[in-house]
């Protein structure tokens, strides 16, 4: 399958698999990028400049194929080190930065003077606009469904997918909600030159995470999953465990008065806690509806030999033969 993505990214398949914390280490991106995906690996899980350095030459070890960074531009008082971030990404050779969170139009310069394209990942037609206006090679739209941060407008995929066809000229993604070759199929119909999936990749063998997780997410169903922080602005679509159910109580019960530190225990630091130890009860993760999809775990080439399998016999073996 050709499309303007694949073109773009010198990849085989428009999969590409989105930035995630604890998640996105070489193993996973390597294994994407080996199946002719695009393998992301999570910039600021690594907690330093040098560690991402690290990280970026353990993953070249794994693949010889284009694999990318995510850099996440969260707002904070004490940034993380940006500049030393987007300089390991240089001098480690890698082509494709998929951006998220705050506009990075600042890295921009950078990034493009070093040959590499730029994806960014955002929720509404107004932030994929800005980022084609200030030279974003391509997007990632994720729908209200994602996993992670689906902002705050809150409108599906069915309605946003088209609305971005309708207003961009670059190439994008379809992101929130996608498992399989249905889903690849649907996006393209609706006007993406691919799709991005969180959520599916981290049940797949090389996911460098804990089996409980992997576990969690199979047994899941679509209607596991909360949005919590909606009363701070900054909505997160997680899976329900206990730790979820203690933060959302609180959010009932101080209302419009919560604050970050309110909340602290049930989502500062609960990454490791879950992804490393797999302690399933200890806070809040990223987590897709589309939980309700995934009854496996393969590996990554299975996986994308599947999507891509399934999408052929349906355009193929079903739609075709409707005309
Ligand atoms: C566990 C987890 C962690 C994530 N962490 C990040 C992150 O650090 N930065 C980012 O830009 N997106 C992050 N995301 C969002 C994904 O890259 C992707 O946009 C999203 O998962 C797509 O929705 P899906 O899960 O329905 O496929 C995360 C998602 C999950 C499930």
């Amino acid at each position: 399958m050709k499309t303007r993505i694949t073109e773009m990214f010198g990849v085989e398949h428009p999969i590409m698999q989105g930035g995630m914390h604890y998640v996105g280490f070489a193993e996973l991106a390597a294994a994407v990028s080996n199946a002719g995906g695009v393998g992301i690996i999570t910039g600021l899980t690594q907690r330093s400049p040098e560690l991402l350095a690290k990280e970026i030459a353990r993953c070249k070890e794994m693949t010889d194929k284009p694999f990318g960074v995510n850099l996440t531009f969260l707002p904070s008082v004490t940034p993380p080190d940006y500049p030393g971030y987007v300089k390991a990404i240089i001098d480690g050779g890698v082509k494709i930065v998929e951006t998220a969170g705050n506009n990075p139009q600042k890295w921009l310069p950078a990034l493009k003077e070093a040959g590499i394209r730029v994806i960014h990942k955002c929720t509404s037609v107004r932030h994929a606009l800005k980022a084609e206006a200030i030279g974003c090679d391509a997007v990632s739209v994720d729908g209200f469904e994602c996993g992670g941060h689906p902002g705050e407008d809150d409108v599906p995929n069915f309605i946003l997918l088209p609305r971005a066809a309708e207003e961009l000229k670059i190439p994008f993604l379809a992101s929130g909600g996608m498992a399989d070759g249905r889903s690849l199929v649907a996006a393209l119909a609706l006007g993406a030159d691919g799709m991005n999936m969180g959520t599916r990749f981290i049940a797949t063998k090389e996911a460098p995470v804990h089996e409980n997780v992997k576990k969690a997410i199979v047994a899941a169903s679509e209607l596991d999953t909360r949005l919590v922080m909606r009363p701070l602005r900054n909505t997160e679509r997680v899976l329900v465990n206990a730790g979820v159910e203690r933060l959302l109580e609180k959010e009932r019960t101080l209302g419009a008065d919560i604050k970050f530190e309110d909340i602290f225990n049930e989502v500062a630091g609960v990454y490791p806690k879950i992804m490393t130890e797999g302690d399933m009860d200890a806070g809040a993760w990223s987590c897709g509806m589309v939980a309700g999809l995934i009854h496996d775990i393969p590996t990554c080439q299975q996986l994308i030999d599947r999507i891509m399998a399934e999408a052929t016999n349906i355009i193929r073996g079903r739609l075709e033969v409707m005309l």
